[in-house]
């Protein structure tokens, strides 16, 4: 059992704003107690730079920094030299652009994505392509807001589909992923729709057809919401943020395998970074040292472990299962006050999303609709949320977006239904 209101408690937010209706941990979660002291603790008690002194305070600083390191290896099943620590997901992935994708992507090649990326997940490989003349691939969505890619009906004969082991759902990826296939980069769980991806039975179908196809997840929605296993979902890479999963903002983890990390090109240089520097070469440090260069945002760092214990500690399976209940709960709530009135976004699958629902309001802009509940203390976000072509896909221009963490309730659905009542008696609908 989540207990909303003595977890409350652990975020000072609620106490200084107590009719908060927070909906938008999909942009940034709040954060609980702990992580704020231990930010407070490196800078009053031992703020050193790291790596870098041979004296108590600095040697104790990198051995907090190192311990985050350690915990989020093993909150993923990773090891540790394969944590870098990067500013944000959106850092992760262009430094994957950058170092992996410039130095295997040539022309012909291609890259495959989806329609409901983030901006960041999309760009930077569609700008790779443009410079490569690599063929920049885009799995729709079908109705239901789920990834084009089940096998329909019987009308797709049985043999050119592979079946999965935990998905009775048949996935072709014939026609999408091919031998000139070099990298499929995706999104586990859509910042907008709320659609949870079938991570581990897209990797063994895609690996199947060409087993040199290197996969990237961007795991910034699914990191603070699902136990992650980068070795059960079998994908090569993995990015998510600090911020998003209670930690502080200003902190980002890419994960990669090994062998993979050690033959890519640093992205920055600079300090720490290097083993040695002559005047006409430079040698780098190993994996996960040599793309982290320069004075990293240590305290961020530091406090992230916080976060990571707090999480575990209540649990990654019972916070899944939690926000889906909630979800659903908003979903019929709304669908009873509002019916058609309401479009949601990608409806067709309510069932299996994430905490997380994208909304159009009778023909009301989103920032109106936004605006309005915010002077009720109800904080959602209106707008694209840097899914553009996923919004031209759908055919709307923006949406509201509701997302749900294990510190709201039901309270909080129906303060969202009693704003959204006041929003239409305001523009009398
Ligand atoms: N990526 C964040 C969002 O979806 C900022 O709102």
């Amino acid at each position: 059992m989540i207990n909303v209101l003595k977890i409350k408690k652990d975020f000072p937010i609620f106490e200084n704003n107590p009719s908060l209706v927070y909906l938008d941990s999909t942009a940034t979660s709040l954060k609980p107690r702990p992580v704020i002291e231990k930010l407070v603790e490196y800078y009053s008690k031992y703020s050193a730079n790291i790596f870098r002194g041979v004296y108590s305070l600095s040697e104790k600083a990198t051995k907090e920094y190192e311990k985050t390191r350690e915990k989020i290896a093993k909150f993923i099943n990773g090891k540790k030299e394969e944590i870098i620590f990067t500013r944000n997901t959106t850092e992760g992935l262009n430094l994957l652009a950058y170092s992996l994708g410039r130095k295997i992507i040539e022309k012909n090649d291609e890259i495959v994505t989806t329609i409901m990326e983030h901006h960041s997940n999309f760009v930077p490989w569609q700008i790779l392509a443009q410079e490569s003349g690599a063929v920049f691939k885009v799995i729709n969505i079908n109705q239901s807001g789920d990834l084009d890619l089940y096998c329909k009906n019987i009308k797709i004969k049985k043999s050119k589909c592979k079946m999965t082991m935990q998905n009775s759902k048949l996935i072709n990826l014939n026609n999408i992923i091919t031998k000139k296939t070099k990298i499929l980069t995706l999104t586990y769980i859509s910042n907008v729709l709320g659609t949870v991806n079938p991570i581990k039975e897209i990797v063994m179908v895609a690996k199947k057809i060409n087993p040199k196809v290197i996969v990237i997840v961007d795991a910034a929605q699914a990191a603070p919401h699902k136990k992650i296993d980068v070795l059960d979902l079998g994908v090569d890479f993995l990015a998510f943020s600090s911020h998003k999963m209670l930690g502080p903002t200003g902190v980002g983890v890419l994960w990669g395998k090994y062998d993979l990390l050690c033959e890519m090109f640093p992205f920055n240089f600079g300090g720490e970074m290097i083993a040695e520097v002559f005047l006409d070469k430079t040698f780098f440090k190993d994996p996960p040292y040599k793309f982290e260069a320069g004075t990293p945002a240590i305290a961020e760092v530091i406090a992230l472990s916080e976060a990571v214990s707090y999480l575990e500690k209540i649990g990654l399976e019972k916070i899944e299962a939690y926000e889906k209940e909630l979800v659903q709960l908003a979903y019929q709530r709304l669908k009873e006050e509002f019916g058609k009135n309401i479009k949601i976004l990608g409806e067709g699958n309510i069932k299996e999303r994430s905490g997380i629902l994208a909304f159009n309001f009778y023909n009301l802009h989103p920032h109106d609709v936004a605006q309005i509940l915010s002077e009720k203390n109800i904080c959602l976000r209106s707008g694209h949320h840097c899914a553009q072509p996923l919004h031209q896909f759908l055919g709307v221009s923006s949406s509201c977006r509701a997302s749900f963490y294990f510190y709201n309730d039901k309270d909080d659905v129906e303060k969202l239904v009693e704003g959204l009542k006041e929003v239409k008696i305001k523009f009398k609908l």
